[in-house]
């Protein structure tokens, strides 16, 4: 199958739209990360996804929605908190989990009687999901196991082949997924950290918590609040490990390592300060531009060719904690803190 990477026409919309709505999968920006979308609503197109992606089957996927209104034919019984950060931060990086209606399937939300649904703000998602006509499923739209997409190349490198189109609609905006939340009678738990910050959402609702699989690894077997909490994630081949250390110790440490092939992931100016090959992921006092960088610098990691890749420690504030929690996942939640 030929995969045509379409630039975001009128025309090339409309083409996308109604290859979605004909029940083929596609690849489509967001401001997230790019999406394999499929018709919501159709069971067969979205058992698409789960091949295209090579997807385990026990991981639900997210509903995208172009109209608030669309909420109430999707989900039933939802909280006062759950409209709250909807009218708050929709449209826009924010997934938020409630009980299902009936008119989705249970392969949409493998299975649970929860599924999760975003209104995103990305105008060609936003556009696509109305001309389709239909709620869009989309993962994000890499093989299972690499880091999500932030580029159209991205989705071409991991899909070519397997789908008849992508959109490409830029770098995406954010660059990590969007932030989840569930509800409960306490409050809201957040299941994966992203650009709607803590702050962010304890400014709207009260009692926020931050999910066990969010800083530490969890038992494969262990039932979790988030499928996707106990896959591993984003992981290059090579083994990597997150090292907490100031600049200057990190570089000692990696510098003196002669055993092994060392690279490094760092921040931006760090290079001159180390004598292994490394990539950097940005600015290390900015997290917007980690989150934007992080994936496609995951994506390069095999290339340094190394037996371990050591990687700076990204501050856990703000945005910071969404960069953290995919880097701790990259790095199978190994963590080495040097003391001085
Ligand atoms: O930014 C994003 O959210 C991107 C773009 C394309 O919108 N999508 C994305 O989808 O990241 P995906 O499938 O890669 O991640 C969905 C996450 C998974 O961790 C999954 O387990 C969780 O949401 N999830 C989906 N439905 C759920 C449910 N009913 N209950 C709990 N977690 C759910
Ligand atoms: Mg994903």
């Amino acid at each position: 199958m030929e995969t045509k990477v379409l630039v975001p026409t009128h025309e090339n919309i409309q083409y996308v739209a109604n290859l979605l709505a004909d029940g083929d999968v596609c690849g489509i920006p967001t401001e997230t990360v790019y999406g394999l979308a499929a018709n919501a609503l159709s069971e067969d197109a979205v058992k698409k996804i789960f091949t295209v992606k090579g997807r385990p089957q026990d991981n639900p996927l997210i509903v995208h929605i172009c109209s608030l209104d669309t909420l109430d034919t999707l989900a039933v019984d939802i909280p006062h908190n759950a409209r709250k950060l909807a009218e708050n931060f929709w449209p826009g990086p924010l997934t938020i989990i409630l009980k299902k209606s009936d008119k989705l399937s249970a392969t949409v939300t493998a299975g649970l009687d929860t599924v999760a649904i975003r209104y995103p703000s990305h105008p060609v998602a936003q556009q696509l999901i109305a001309a389709a006509g239909v709620p869009l499923a989309a993962p994000s739209a890499n093989l299972s196991g690499s880091p999500s997409p932030t580029t159209a190349t991205h989705v071409y490198s991991d899909l070519k082949g397997r789908i008849s189109a992508i959109i490409d609609g830029g770098a995406c905006e954010v660059g990590l997924e969007s932030t989840v939340v569930k509800f409960d009678d306490d409050g809201v738990t957040l299941l994966r950290p992203g650009a709607i910050t803590i702050d962010m959402l304890q400014d709207v609702v009260n009692n926020v918590t931050v999910a066990d699989g969010v800083l530490n690894q969890i038992d494969e077997k262990e039932t979790v609040l988030s499928p996707g909490l106990k896959h591993t994630h984003y992981s290059p081949k090579t083994k990597m490990v997150i090292v907490d250390a100031p600049l200057a110790q990190f570089a000692s440490f990696v510098n003196a390592q002669t055993d092994q092939i060392v690279g490094a992931l760092v921040f931006e100016g760090d290079e001159v300060h180390i004598n292994i090959p490394s990539i950097s992921y940005g600015n290390e006092r900015d997290s917007t531009i980690q989150a934007k960088l992080l994936f496609s610098a995951l994506r390069e990691v095999d290339e340094l060719n190394a037996d371990i890749v050591y990687a700076r420690m990204p501050s856990q504030k703000g945005l910071g904690l969404g960069v953290y929690n995919r880097l701790l996942r990259a790095c199978g939640f190994e963590v080495i803190t040097l003391t001085t």
